[in-house]
């Protein structure tokens, strides 16, 4: 049995789903059953259970808004990690490549130094701190420009299909590098890190992403392409969009721990955008 944090986001639904079609038995917890930052319900609800691991899916992922309300972002994505942890389960926490600074074209491996650009990155980076110096047992996976083709989910590909069927023409940047992740592969990869019992150690951080990397623009133009969409993509640089947070201009991160824990590579993140069969390998 496995607990899940933030059931109803994107990658929290893709992993309840995935873990249930397994038989795998899962307490789905989305924010209106516990908000991860109280400590008396976490202890309620998971103190109760006998759970082989808590996968927290919640964050705070606004990363503009983030540079207004750092408390927030801290909240979520640092204390409440680390609140999860003390329940003494191994806990499979979820972090970003928005950790590093993104100014090396070379892969971030997991061994290198953070150096976050934005109170989110901070945040995220304060969480995955927290989670190494607790002693606790468990894995963080960071993964990197998360999405899902399922409707009602919130993410970049549905920007942008949305835009793509509303206008003839849109502007992306294309001065940003990154791997774009199905959610759906990220939960498959968590399962299988589970199943290889690398959660039952102490805690370690994994990187999990898309193979291959692209700029937003290239993944923009993929997305209308492969979902036959008539509009024209045009490449612009970053500051035609003005943004609050600094965001990574080259983060891509390399997958060779995950590939040597479970004995299998990530597919590429095209493959993934056009295929419309789901990456099993469980
Ligand atoms: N999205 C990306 O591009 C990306 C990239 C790299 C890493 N990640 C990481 O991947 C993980 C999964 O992200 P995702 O894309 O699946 O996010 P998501 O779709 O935004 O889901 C996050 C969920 O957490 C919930 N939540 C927020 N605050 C909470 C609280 N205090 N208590 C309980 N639940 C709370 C949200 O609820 P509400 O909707 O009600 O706020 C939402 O359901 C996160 O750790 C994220 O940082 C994401």
């Amino acid at each position: 049995m496995i607990a899940v944090t933030g059931a109803d986001g994107q990658l929290g639904q893709a992993l309840v789903r995935r873990a249930s079609g397994l038989g795998i038995g899962v307490l789905a917890l989305g924010r209106a059953q516990l908000d991860v930052t109280d400590s008396a319900r976490i202890s309620q609800l998971l103190g109760a259970g006998r759970f082989e691991a808590v996968v927290n899916c919640a964050a705070y992922n606004a990363v503009d808004r983030a540079e207004d309300c750092p408390g927030e972002a801290f909240a979520v994505n640092a204390y409440a990690p680390w609140l999860l942890a003390q329940q003494g389960i191994p806990l499979v926490h979820v972090s970003t490549d928005y950790v590093f600074d993104g100014v090396s074209e070379r892969l971030c491996e997991v061994t290198d130094a953070p150096s976050p650009l934005s109170a989110y990155g901070l945040s995220k980076r304060a969480g995955e701190a927290a989670l190494l110096e607790s002693g606790a047992r468990g894995l963080i996976v960071r993964t990197a420009w998360l999405y899902s083709k399922r409707e009602g989910t919130r993410n970049f590909f549905q920007t942008i299909r949305r835009l793509a069927r509303e206008r003839p023409e849109i502007s992306v940047v294309d001065d940003q590098v990154g791997s774009p992740t199905l959610a759906e592969d990220l939960a498959e990869a968590i399962l299988l890190l589970i199943r290889a019992g690398a959660h039952c150690r102490p805690m370690s951080l994994f990187h999990f992403a898309g193979k291959g990397s692209c700029s937003r623009f290239e993944f923009a133009r993929a997305i209308v392409r492969a979902e036959g969409l008539d509009c024209r993509v045009r490449p612009v640089h970053t500051g035609a969009f003005p943004s609050r947070a600094r965001r990574p201009a080259h983060a891509v991160l390399s997958c060779s721990r995950f590939e040597h824990a479970c004995g299998v590579a990530p597919r590429g993140w095209l493959e993934a955008l056009e295929s419309r069969e789901a990456w099993e390998v469980l």
